[in-house]
């Protein structure tokens, strides 16, 4: 699934992440975007908001953490002229730039109390105060919050206003860790592969059996933008078109080294690119009753499994034979004499 937001994933679990998003983006309601760093909350509340009625309206990006909390109130709720020793002249806030859209509380965990019941009155009356000002004003604004945090534990410690939290709630989003999203690791690994390579105008990198293997399971601490990062490094530093497991990053492979069903397997042969992830084990070799199926003799059903091999190589590297010989472990040489007696070429 690539959908129009540019969110890449099959997965269960991302899935159900989708449909409570469809139903929800055309309702007003307030959604809490929780999950752990880098597993995509700002995509997925652009993706809410371009799927609301609000659309056309703004989408407008806060990062609570990021702006220091002196600062913090000023920047939400706008100030008037001498507010305080720089406002030389009264500015509006994100809320009112939001007018008719979204406003979009990233790191809200990080918002210190004095600030939480602002939100909270701003969420309850639909209306807020410039700092500095005289009276409230009306908005038209759909608050949705995200953060990495427990807000519950948050809200036990007493760092975080229950009222809020509850309020912030109604309808919470959780994006599950990378981790937990089975073959999405590799849809993602190979979306970004080809993005990568594409802007760098070379040749979209192949990954070998081993190497998707070993990235399906490293359990990526920083998700999907950590595995953003790695396939740019391997896009940028990686000489072979078949990325090896020899060409991931150290800390990838010291998960590699763990993985007691490598070493059995020599890294340049015996690849079976289209053999999905946690299904390598199911590979069985071929026995006489498949054979006899066929209605084939050896030789004939013998050539019909490479021919099948070749061809799955070759459409996986694009037709581009060099490639396709990387895969297949064999010299390109060979594999050109082994088409052309196919009459494959
Ligand atoms: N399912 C996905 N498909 C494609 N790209 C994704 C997906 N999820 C995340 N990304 C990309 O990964 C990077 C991190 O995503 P994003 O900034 O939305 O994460 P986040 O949860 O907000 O992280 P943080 O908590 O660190 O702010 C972005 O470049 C984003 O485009
Ligand atoms: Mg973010």
């Amino acid at each position: 699934m690539e959908n129009d937001n540019g969110i890449i994933g099959q997965s269960t679990s991302l899935r159900k992440v989708f449909h409570v998003l469809l139903k929800v983006a055309p309702t007003d309601s307030t959604v809490l975007v929780t999950g752990e760093s880098g597993t995509g909350k700002e995509l997925l509340v652009r993706a809410l908001h371009s799927h609301s009625l609000r659309r056309e309206k703004p989408f407008v990006p806060v990062n609570c953490g990021a702006i220091p909390k002196d600062l913090l109130e000023s920047e939400l709720f706008g100030h008037e002229k001498g507010a305080f020793t720089h406002a030389i002249r009264s500015k509006a806030g994100r809320f009112e730039l939001a007018e008719g859209g979204t406003i979009f509380l990233d790191e809200i965990g990080e918002m210190d109390a004095t600030l939480q019941v602002k939100i909270l009155r701003a969420l309850q009356e639909k209306e807020i105060e410039r700092v500095g000002g005289t009276g409230a004003k009306k908005v038209d604004v759909r608050i949705v919050a995200a953060t990495n945090r427990n807000l519950e534990q948050e809200v036990e410690a007493g760092r975080f206003r229950e009222d809020l939290y509850y309020r912030l709630n109604v309808i919470p989003l959780h994006l599950p860790p990378l981790r937990e999203r089975g073959h999405d690791i590799l849809l993602l690994c190979e979306h970004f592969l080809k993005r990568f390579c594409e802007r760098r105008q070379r040749q979209v990198l192949v990954l070998s059996a081993n190497a998707r293997k070993v990235l399906s399971a490293y359990p990526w601490p920083g998700n999907v933008r950590e595995l953003e990062n790695f396939m740019e490094r391997l896009s940028i530093l990686c000489d072979n078109q078949t990325v090896q497991v020899e060409d991931l990053p150290d800390k990838i492979l010291s998960v590699a080294a763990e993985l007691d069903s490598l070493p059995t397997e020599p890294p340049r042969t015996g690849n079976m690119p289209e053999t999905p992830a946690g299904q390598a084990g199911a590979f069985r070799l071929p026995d006489l009753e498949d054979m006899f199926a066929s209605h084939l003799g050896l030789k004939e059903f013998l050539e019909s499994m490479e021919d099948r091999l070749l061809m799955q190589a070759l459409e996986k590297a694009g037709g581009v034979k060099n490639q396709a010989a990387e895969i297949l472990g064999i010299k390109r040489t060979t594999l050109i004499e082994k088409l052309k007696k196919k009459r494959m070429d």
